[in-house]
């Protein structure tokens, strides 16, 4: 409600995942610590955005579009004075690299301003005028309400701000959670929350999700959960609503992103992209690569131009300059990805690559694992880190049956220089995801694309314009044109 608390209760400690070398080997080391909100806390802010909204009467839902924007573009000059403490926060939070990190911020940035373009288009349309039989009517777009914002780990601002921003600029009031892994780096930016928006517009609050969050949905005052993470918590949250089918849901979920690299692929360019695709931010994105179909013929090939790829990235601290594989943030993944390699192994798969999988503290090599085949974990489980199951074809129809039987739907890659044998496969695909990519990686950007998924990957449509929509609704003043109304 636009006062910063002071805190006496409990607090978080945050260990950042780059590693400092000990007498006792590479430990991680503390970077600060956040409050740990309490449940009556998490509620009393969610009450000052409902009152704030004030069932749409509330100054920010009521005030003018031109407005709007001129608060928003007020923060982002705000947020861009912030710039260098909040990249060095990412980088040292979730041990992104520093390069990266910077890519990071300035995408957010572009995302804002395109989004104040596309609603100035939005705006300059409704106040264009529909007339049928005799009836005026001015269509507008229309806040929804209170909207509870959950931001991942891995793009802990720039995928906040693709569901935060949307929501405020169209004139809803906010509950935001920043990520466990992604949350000191947002408190630079709330004095500049508290200075451009109403009071209670943006209410942030910080805490385990676990135990504040599901009597935020029991009460019934959120009328939008927008969540960037895992469908499973997703779900759970939803249940909790009283009026379930009343609450609208904007969300990214799970993915398990295939490549499919045909007999006919240049597969020298196969190889580039899914280093890129899979590996990027250590295979920490929801659009990476994350299992590979190679037909039976190029498997030699692919093999050994992957394995000498990844052989000459650069391993090491997220601000040494051209690294690329980093330390993980969530300290128990070395040892999941371990166990799925050791399951791998135990059905018969090798690690194929020098070093592959090696693991010590917060660091893992990346694993190339192949024959992969049904049987293992890792080829249906969403590994979110640097392990590259490949599986050998013979007839790409076993690939679209992989697609067709997967609860995900976010993207495919298809590497073949066979525009007949492109084209025959675009049309299955495109019916079991959401973008097909032909001869590149799976990814996000450019970020002004529509950004969903199918099945469990997704609820809604998120990016510039879709964003804008997903956070409104139309609604309409009609006027009909007789007498009393002529003036
Ligand atoms: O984790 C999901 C991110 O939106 C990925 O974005 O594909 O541009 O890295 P990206």
């Amino acid at each position: 409600d636009g006062e910063m608390r002071p805190w006496q209760g409990a607090t978080h400690t945050v260990y950042s995942p780059v590693a400092v070398k000990t007498a006792e080997g590479y430990k991680r080391k503390v970077i600060g610590t956040y409050p740990v909100c309490t449940e009556k806390e998490a509620k009393e802010a969610l009450d000052a955005a409902v009152a704030a909204y004030d069932n749409g009467r509330g100054q920010w839902p009521t005030m003018s579009v031109q407005n709007r924007i001129q608060c928003v573009e007020q923060f982002t000059h705000k947020m861009i004075d912030q710039k260098e403490i909040v990249v060095k926060l990412i980088m040292w939070e979730i041990g992104k690299s520093y390069a990266d990190s910077v890519k990071e911020f300035d995408r957010t940035v572009e995302y804002i301003y395109a989004t104040i373009d596309a609603l100035k288009d939005i705006d300059r349309d409704s106040s264009r005028f529909q007339i049928e039989q005799g009836i005026v009517a001015q269509i507008r777009r229309s806040p929804l309400g209170v909207v509870l914002c959950m931001g991942p780990f891995n793009y802990p601002l720039n995928e906040t701000f693709t569901t935060l921003l949307p929501a405020l600029i169209m004139g809803n009031t906010l509950l935001f959670k920043p990520p466990k892994h992604g949350t000191l780096l947002h408190y630079p930016l709330l004095q500049a929350f508290k200075e451009c928006f109403p009071k209670g517009v943006v209410n942030t609050i910080y805490g385990r999700g676990a135990t504040i969050v599901p009597a935020l949905m029991q009460s019934g005052k959120v009328n939008v959960l927008t969540l960037i993470g895992s469908s499973k918590v997703a779900d759970e949250l939803k249940k909790l609503h009283p009026k379930v089918n009343r609450l609208r849901a904007i969300l990214g979920l799970d993915a398990k992103n295939a490549a499919i690299v045909t007999e006919n692929a240049d597969v020298k360019l196969a190889v580039s992209e899914t280093v890129l695709g899979a590996l990027s931010f250590n295979g920490q994105r929801c659009t990476a690569l994350k299992i590979v179909f190679v037909h039976r013929s190029r498997v030699d090939e692919f093999l050994s131009g992957l394995s000498e790829a990844v052989g000459k990235l650069k391993y090491g601290m997220p601000w040494e300059k051209g690294v690329s594989l980093t330390p993980l943030p969530e300290p128990h993944k070395p040892a999941y990805l371990q166990d799925l390699i050791t399951d791998a192994a135990a059905h018969g798969a090798e690690v194929v690559n020098e070093g592959g999988g090696a693991t010590f503290e917060s660091f893992v090599y990346p694993a190339i694992l192949y024959p992969v085949n049904k049987h293992m974990r890792v080829y249906r489980e969403e590994q979110f880190g640097p392990v590259i199951p490949v599986v050998p074809f013979d007839d790409l129809e076993e690939t679209i049956e992989y697609l067709i039987e997967s609860t995900h739907g976010q993207q495919v890659s298809i590497f073949s220089n066979d525009a007949a044998e492109t084209a025959a496969l675009i049309d299955p695909l495109v019916n079991q995801v959401s973008r097909v990519n032909i001869n590149c990686q799976c990814q996000r950007g450019p970020d002004t694309f529509p950004f969903t998924g199918r099945k469990d990957s997704a609820e809604g449509t998120l990016s510039v314009v879709d964003a804008l929509r997903s956070f409104s609704i139309r609604s309409l003043v009609a006027t009909k044109l007789n007498e009393t109304n002529k003036h």
